[in-house]
């Protein structure tokens, strides 16, 4: 039997070249080798942001992506968080085995207190979310959890739980393992973290047009201004995305940089080039479920049902283990 990977999503919409590259890619690579289950984490996005009107139109977005690149639902369920009421019941069962202050050492979790300005005021909720992933992770006994480095806190917090839990209880629950993605984070295209509020992303979903104008905008080497100039393709944002994007050249690209030979506006236009060409058949794809969202709500509804299952059965195990009910 194949081990299970749970690995999950904020449903925030399109996505963009570094989810695909931090986390989408990999999802799609590990489809052979372990049975994957997706989840679209639509409570975990009331964390940080209370506003619901655009959720469903937003999960949809994602849910077409993940296809898109080539998740395919009949081998890898792909459900929504809210949908599984299971979650809830263990969040709650499995928060009364983490203390506060546990809690409150998490790294990623303080980051976001001091980003957002809530050191002191932070909703329970917000301070409890690793838990809830741990319930996410947790019910579907998954081995392993593929995700960002900012997300392993959330891990080793789950597999604390379990042990616990285990111990106090019965053997219910595996031990799961994180996975961070082998490539390095793809940079946006000013050289800061790619994200769609900084406006420095390429969408998976963009034209080519789109693609050739944002890549246009793209921060280079400083020094380097016309054309003769040499470069350092070390600190360019846009050889990173030649490494990744168009290995095959890469050599060449940076010999010509160097050289001064190779200016940075034909390099651009390249690299829109090898993106467009790169992401092609995922644009079809999308245009096609784009024109069928029938599908996705079938998929989704699919996917639920497997969820479903399994977790009702983890619960019932849970049940029993804990003389409930
Ligand atoms: N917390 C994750 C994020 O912010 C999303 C998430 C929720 C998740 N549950 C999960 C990721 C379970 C992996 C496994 O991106």
């Amino acid at each position: 039997m194949k081990k299970r990977i749970l690995s999950g999503m904020r449903p925030t919409g399109k996505l963009h070249l570094g989810n695909y590259v931090g986390a989408l890619e990999n999802w799609v690579k590990l489809q052979g080798e372990y049975e994957n289950f997706h989840l679209v984490a639509d409570w975990h996005l009331l964390t940080t942001d209370l506003d619901t009107s655009k959720i469903k139109a937003n999960t949809i977005d994602m849910v077409i992506d993940w296809l898109s690149a080539g998740i395919d639902p009949k081998v890898s369920p792909i459900f929504v968080q809210s949908q599984i009421k299971q979650h809830a019941e263990l969040f709650l069962l499995l928060s009364m085995l983490v203390t506060i202050p546990r809690l409150e050492r998490n790294p990623t979790v303080k980051e976001q207190a001091k980003d957002l300005g809530l050191e002191s005021n932070m909703a329970f909720g917000h301070l409890g979310y690793p838990v809830l992933q741990a319930a996410d992770i947790l019910i579907y006994k998954a081995h392993l959890v593929p995700v960002g480095e900012d997300q392993m806190p959330h891990v080793e917090l789950t597999r604390e739980i379990a042990r616990r839990f285990n111990n106090t209880y019965g053997n219910v629950f595996i031990i799961p393992s994180g996975k961070v993605t082998d490539f390095a984070r793809l940079p946006g295209l000013d050289g800061r973290k790619m994200s769609k509020s900084l406006g420095n992303t390429i969408l998976l979903s963009d034209s080519p047009e789109d693609i050739e104008q944002k890549v246009k905008r793209a921060i280079t080497d400083p020094q380097k201004i016309r054309l003769g100039d040499p470069g350092r393709p070390e600190i360019c944002n846009v050889f990173i995305y030649h490494k990744k994007f168009n290995p095959e050249e890469i050599e060449a690209i940076e010999k010509d940089c160097r050289s001064g030979a190779l200016g940075c506006v034909a390099c651009k236009k390249n690299l829109a080039q090898k993106l467009a060409a790169y992401f092609a058949p995922f644009r079809e794809k999308r245009s096609y479920y784009e024109q069928h969202i029938d599908e996705i709500h079938d998929v989704i509804a699919q996917g639920n049902a497997v969820a479903r299952e399994v977790a009702m059965a983890t619960m019932d195990e849970v049940y029993q283990v804990m003389n409930l009910g």
